[in-house]
């Protein structure tokens, strides 16, 4: 999106903004002002992008110039709108805000807040004594620079290890290290996706992924999941027909629906993409997040005969976000080329946070299935408490993972995900998981907060559903009686 929006292309994105403002007593220009308040909470919106003058606007939407006039100005009162005379307005968020590691901007402040729109978990206890023992282990680094482009010798060690027991041989000149998946995957995209060039995504997936290739300038093509999936015959043919120059596919507990890809495509896939001269990214952030005990299927790299895939994995859903160590696995000379495009653009990760995930994988064994029956416990309360709370939701209980792909009752979930603000409760709309503003019936809910938080989010969540059905006026707009 460029940096001024054109009257024509906000009314575009503000779609239906009025259709619901008689019926709840809201004036024009509130719920206008509401409207673009959403967008930019969204993420639709972007920060610091130029609105359309009053009066451009005022002819677009086919109001008066008055009403877009009040708007605006409720904008700036709120913070998420400045103007200067001459210069026009642009949006921006209030003073305490922050970006929130979904991609969507926050409040930094907020202690009553629940945050629902987050799928990753709080650090596990081992992560301190690993940090101690990272601490020591140190000094054997310090008589060196402290660069390591493609990541300290013993953690690639230690990943290539982790794939041979997945029943992928591996060598550490196979594996670089990256500041997390994103990080590995926008390597990925610098190598491999020029602008204009087409890159097929699954539809839903994971917003950050879309981001990056929105920042290589790639041509987006989607692939819709159904309810089961993939279905195969129709990804295969797809890759022929379209022939992108990379899909991006996360064929483990996928992000946001917890699809588990079968065998029998993985086994399919990288010579197809090979003959449509494809290049396979597999994001395999979700991996050791099974809930039912059984191990996913190998790893689509172990089909690759002709190295067209590019796996992508790291610590930050199975141990710790806040670590910020990711890793490719790609043929050594891919490695290197990857290694090569990340000098030029961080030079190499962080000595010591490389040295806590070593330690932290060597502990794999005592660690994974701790999480996984905390998060196994945690899915289970959530679904419980949506059965109970909101019972014409649909969802699949996912065999892994850390969210369920709900289906709503009515495409509501951006003005859901906004009306849930005023309960403090803060959602990723399904919007979010695509490219073209659709998703609108969907909502992705993480089961990564505690138990009793998960309870009370899902009250909060069918209280905000109910309120975009009452009729009058919300109470936090009915004006307070002072006696
Ligand atoms: C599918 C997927 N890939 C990558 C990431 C980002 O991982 P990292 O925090 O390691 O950059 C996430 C985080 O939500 C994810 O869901």
């Amino acid at each position: 999106m460029s940096a001024s929006l054109r009257g024509a292309q906000l009314a575009r994105l503000l779609g239906q903004w009025h259709v619901d403002a008689p019926r709840r007593n809201t004036p024009d220009y509130a719920a206008l002002a509401g409207t673009i308040r959403g967008l930019l909470i969204d993420g639709r919106l972007p920060l610091g992008v130029r609105l359309p003058a009053e009066r451009e606007l005022a002819t677009a939407l086919g109001i008066s110039r008055t009403t877009v006039a009040a708007a605006y100005r409720r904008l700036r009162d709120s913070g998420h709108l400045a103007s200067r005379r001459g210069a026009g307005s642009w949006t921006t968020m209030p003073g305490d805000a922050k970006v929130d590691n979904t991609g969507l901007w926050a409040p930094g402040t907020e202690p009553e807040m629940l945050d629902l729109a987050t799928g990753a978990l709080p650090a596990p206890a081992e992560l301190i004594q690993a940090a101690r023992e990272a601490v020591e282990e140190l000094p054997r680094y310090l008589d060196h620079p402290g660069y390591h482009p493609s990541g300290l010798a013993d953690l690639r060690a230690a990943v290539a290890s982790r794939y041979a027991e997945q029943g992928l041989p591996t060598s550490p000149d196979q594996i670089m290290i990256t500041n997390g998946v994103l990080h590995a995957l926008d390597l990925a995209c610098r190598l491999l996706v020029g602008a204009g060039q087409p890159a097929l995504v699954e539809s839903p997936t994971y917003p950050n992924a879309l981001a990056t290739l929105a920042g290589r300038r790639a041509r987006v093509l989607t692939f819709g999941l159904g309810a089961t999936g993939w279905d195969s015959e129709l990804l295969l043919e797809t890759l022929r027909q379209s022939r992108p120059r990379v899909a991006y596919l996360a064929p483990e507990y996928q992000n946001p629906t917890g699809h588990l890809m079968p065998q029998a495509l993985r086994e399919r896939l990288p010579a197809v993409a090979h003959s449509s001269g494809t290049e396979l990214v597999v994001d395999e952030s979700f991996v050791d997040l099974t809930l039912t005990g059984e191990a996913p299927p190998p790893p689509v790299a172990c089909f690759d005969r002709h190295a067209r895939v590019l796996s992508v994995g790291g610590m930050s859903k199975p141990y710790w976000g806040g670590l910020r160590v990711g890793w490719v696995r790609a043929s050594p000379p891919q490695v290197q080329r990857l290694t090569a495009v990340r000098v030029g653009t961080d030079i190499a990760g962080p000595v010591l946070d490389q040295l806590v995930a070593a330690r932290l994988l060597a502990q794999a064994a005592v660690v994974v299935p701790a999480r996984r029956r905390l998060v196994r416990e945690r899915r289970d309360a959530l679904v419980g408490a949506l059965r109970e709370r909101l019972p014409e939701w649909r969802f699949r209980v996912p065999d892994g993972g850390l969210s369920l792909w709900v289906e709503l009752d009515a495409p509501v979930s951006s003005a859901l995900a906004r009306a849930a603000e005023e309960y403090r409760l803060r959602l990723a709309p399904g919007p979010r998981f695509g490219v073209d503003g659709t998703l609108e019936r969907f909502l992705r809910l993480p089961f990564t907060l505690p138990v009793p938080e998960l309870v009370d989010a899902v009250d909060r969540l069918a209280a905000a559903r109910a309120d975009l059905e009452r009729p009058a006026r919300r109470s936090w707009e009915t004006p307070a009686l002072v006696a």
